[in-house]
């Protein structure tokens, strides 16, 4: 039984301490927040959980076996930090630090120590993400041409970091995923609509290895909340839409074929679409946040590191970021991804 203290009992934290509590293998033994409202609502659904205002009671428990900081983005490093060096597994959320040199001094750490660290890249728990990487990889879908990313909805707003840093985070560790692989650069806008000084909208375009463009639209400021992802491949194209309640995935049986039958005296050629059926293939429900946190207690069982989601899958989200946002501070120059 892997005893979990949650750091962060806002929005999110609350989902955290869920399902360590729902988990066979885990318990939801403490959880922190500065705020004495949220700590009694936690208390009311969870009466044996112990709640402290002063999360250095769940560092100092050597009941504790794991932290979930699910704190605000710019407490994240500090948190984990001394969470590993009180000698407890962490699973951080999304993104793992505001620098990729705190993202690689954490990786080290945990190393050292012999700890478990994990992002909270939740996406590449989602089965509609993990069906489209089996696909990927299967190599039915063919070469990929492009992919684009959808995020936007209308708040919920953040005060400490824009929009791009609060939700292409989830794009770009699904991307990174599909792909098996970093963007090699990008080039970006974002603006400011609203009265505050972050950026609500960001429109981002990754360059990726094998030719394969990325873009990526988030906005906190948009009429429709979307969660999709279009991939387009030489033998098919795919759509995930990730709050379609018939299926997640429609798969488009479409491409396009060269063909020079009526033009062979010229040597030129036609371009001729091909259109087969659309398909929903069946899959599995799950919530990924659950098969995340398996996951993480699986690691710690078994002494492994959590490979889909370590210290360096957040490196790499967290590098692309910070290239996107100096694009964007150039508008739109051409930046590489260190
Ligand atoms: N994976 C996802 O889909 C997803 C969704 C939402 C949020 N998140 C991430 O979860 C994290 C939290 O987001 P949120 O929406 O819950 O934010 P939030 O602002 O609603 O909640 C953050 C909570 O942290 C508490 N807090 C701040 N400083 C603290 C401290 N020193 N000690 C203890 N508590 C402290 C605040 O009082 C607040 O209740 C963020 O990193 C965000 O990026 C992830």
């Amino acid at each position: 039984m892997i005893k979990v203290g949650t750091i962060g009992c806002g929005h999110w934290g609350p989902n955290h301490i869920r399902v360590f509590a729902q988990l066979p293998g885990s318990e939801s033994l403490m959880c922190a927040d500065l705020d004495e409202k949220r700590l009694n609502q936690i208390k009311d659904l969870y009466p044996n959980i112990e709640t402290t205002k002063d999360y250095n009671d769940i560092l100092n428990n050597p009941d504790v076996d794991a932290v979930c900081v699910s704190a605000p983005t710019n407490h994240h490093y500090e948190m984990t930090r001394q969470s590993l060096n009180a000698g407890k597994h962490v699973i951080c959320e999304k993104p793992l630090s505001l620098s990729v040199k705190e993202c690689e001094d954490l990786k080290a750490l945990a190393r050292e120590k012999n700890l478990v660290l994990m992002v909270g890249h939740v996406f590449v728990f989602n089965p509609g993400i993990i069906w489209l990487k089996k696909y990927i990889d299967s190599g039915e879908l063919g070469r990929i041409h492009y992919a684009y990313a959808t995020r936007t909805n209308l708040g919920p707003f953040r005060y400490d970091v824009n929009a791009l840093w609060d939700l292409a985070p989830h794009d770009i560790s699904i991307f990174n995923y599909l792909f098996d692989s970093k963007p090699m650069n990008v080039s970006a806008r974002g603006q400011i609509c609203l009265d505050h000084s972050l950026e609500d909208l960001a429109f981002a375009t990754l360059e990726y290895p094998d030719k394969i463009m990325a873009n990526i639209h988030v906005s906190w400021l948009d009429p429709k909340k979307v969660r999709q992802i279009t991939i387009v491949g030489d033998k098919k194209m795919v759509v995930w839409d990730d709050l379609d309640n018939i299926g997640p995935i429609k798969l488009y049986d479409k491409h396009v074929e060269k063909t020079s039958s009526f033009y062979s005296t010229y040597g030129e050629f036609q371009l001729l679409s091909k259109e087969g059926s659309i398909t929903i293939p069946k899959i599995g429900f799950g919530e990924p946040l659950k098969a995340q946190a398996q996951y993480f207690l699986d690691c710690i069982a078994q002494s492994q590191g959590p490979d889909v989601a370590d210290a360096q899958k957040g490196a790499d989200v967290v590098a692309t970021l910070h290239a996107i946002q100096e694009s964007m501070d150039q508008k739109g120059s051409h930046v590489n991804v260190a």
